[in-house]
């Protein structure tokens, strides 16, 4: 089959390669997708890079977690019936070296989920982490309705999707973006109000929004750069659901002010969440595709030998929504 990979860490046009590999069989429990469409996620460049534990110690790792195609082989224990199902994948290089940036991936039956006949396999591949991620975030603690929700970050990949979420379950949606030309969009997809977080004051904005009482929950993408504005929108016994600290990667914890408000922070890691909220989400997920409620944003998409410039958009930042990788 056809791959990219890399054997050492290292800028993407350096180390990662592209050419002939050998296509997997599916393993016990596993199933084999022939993928049409791979994403590219802020998690797989830092692995590239080596900012993140990759897998490297056992040979060279074919990145990606994300990706969508159609099954085409399964191992013993998985029902023949899913041959040709259409699927999108999650998960595919966490804790294993092989992922989506190739003709074919064998993974676990459970990783790969029916994806709608009317859904593009581009589309299939920007759910994994993006929607995951997000569907944690807005409901780790319960679900939204009648709660008012600060999203940060909301243009980004999973803000985009955190703002759906939580619109569509019933609340109260306050948004920021960078950049004033996203307003639009982010408001298409749920928002009920948009603050330019570099122009605006946030707390100020959010305080006169809510008429003085804040937000139940902060959905953050910068926790660490974003705390102060935080603790001064959440009203007492709120919460900060984060999934990103990028800016402020060891942020001061203001204790004694967090405790007088009976702060909850909430820390997200999409990969090893409980099994039983992956299934919570990967159904949700289905039921929105099915019955056409997503918004999704493809940006990029490039073909497979170009994956260095795929993986360079994403370090470079700013593209809106998803960088694609074309295995047609
Ligand atoms: N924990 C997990 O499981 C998990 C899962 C997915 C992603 N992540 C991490 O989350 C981060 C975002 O991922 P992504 O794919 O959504 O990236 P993305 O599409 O680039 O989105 C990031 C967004 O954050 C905005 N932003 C930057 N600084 C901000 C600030 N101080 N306050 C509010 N918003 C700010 C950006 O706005 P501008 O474009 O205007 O700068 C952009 O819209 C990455 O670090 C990624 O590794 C973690």
């Amino acid at each position: 089959m056809q791959a990219a990979w890399f054997e050492r860490p290292g800028p993407a046009h350096e180390v990662l390669a592209v050419g002939e590999w050998d296509t997997p069989m599916p393993r016990s429990n596993e199933v084999r997708v022939r993928l049409y469409a791979s994403a590219v996620n802020p998690s797989d460049v830092k692995k590239r890079a080596g900012a993140q534990p990759a897998g490297l110690e056992t040979g060279a790792v074919i990145p990606h977690s994300d990706g969508a195609g159609v099954i085409d082989a399964v191992g013993p224990g998985v029902s023949k019936a899913r041959m040709g199902e259409r699927v999108w994948v999650y998960q595919a290089q966490y804790q294993r070296r092989f992922g989506t940036a190739a003709q074919f991936v064998a993974l676990p039956a459970q990783r790969a989920v029916k994806l709608p006949e009317k859904i593009s396999f581009e589309i299939g591949a920007c759910l994994g982490i993006p929607a995951m991620t997000a569907h944690r975030a807005v409901f780790a603690d319960g679900m939204v309705e009648g709660r008012t929700l600060l999203i940060t970050g909301a243009s980004g990949r999973v803000g985009h999707y955190a703002v759906q979420w939580a619109k569509w379950e019933g609340a109260r949606v306050i948004a920021t973006v960078g950049n004033s030309e996203h307003t639009v969009a982010v408001a298409d997809a749920g928002a009920d109000h948009v603050i330019n977080f570099r122009r605006q004051d946030v707390a100020d904005s959010v305080m006169e929004l809510t008429g003085g009482v804040g937000v139940d929950q902060v959905v953050d993408v910068e926790f660490g750069v974003n705390l102060e504005t935080s603790l001064k929108v959440l009203k007492t016994g709120g919460t900060i659901t984060t999934y990103s600290s990028t800016q402020s990667p060891e942020p001061k914890i203001p204790f004694y002010p967090m405790m007088f408000q009976n702060i909850a922070i909430r820390l997200i890691l999409v990969y090893n969440m409980p099994e039983s909220a992956k299934r919570q989400a990967t159904t949700h997920i289905t039921d929105y595709l099915e019955n056409d409620r997503f918004i999704h944003r493809v940006a990029e998409i490039y073909p497979l030998e170009d994956i260095a410039k795929a993986h360079e958009s994403i370090e470079r930042g700013g593209s809106s929504g998803a960088v694609i990788v074309d295995i047609s």
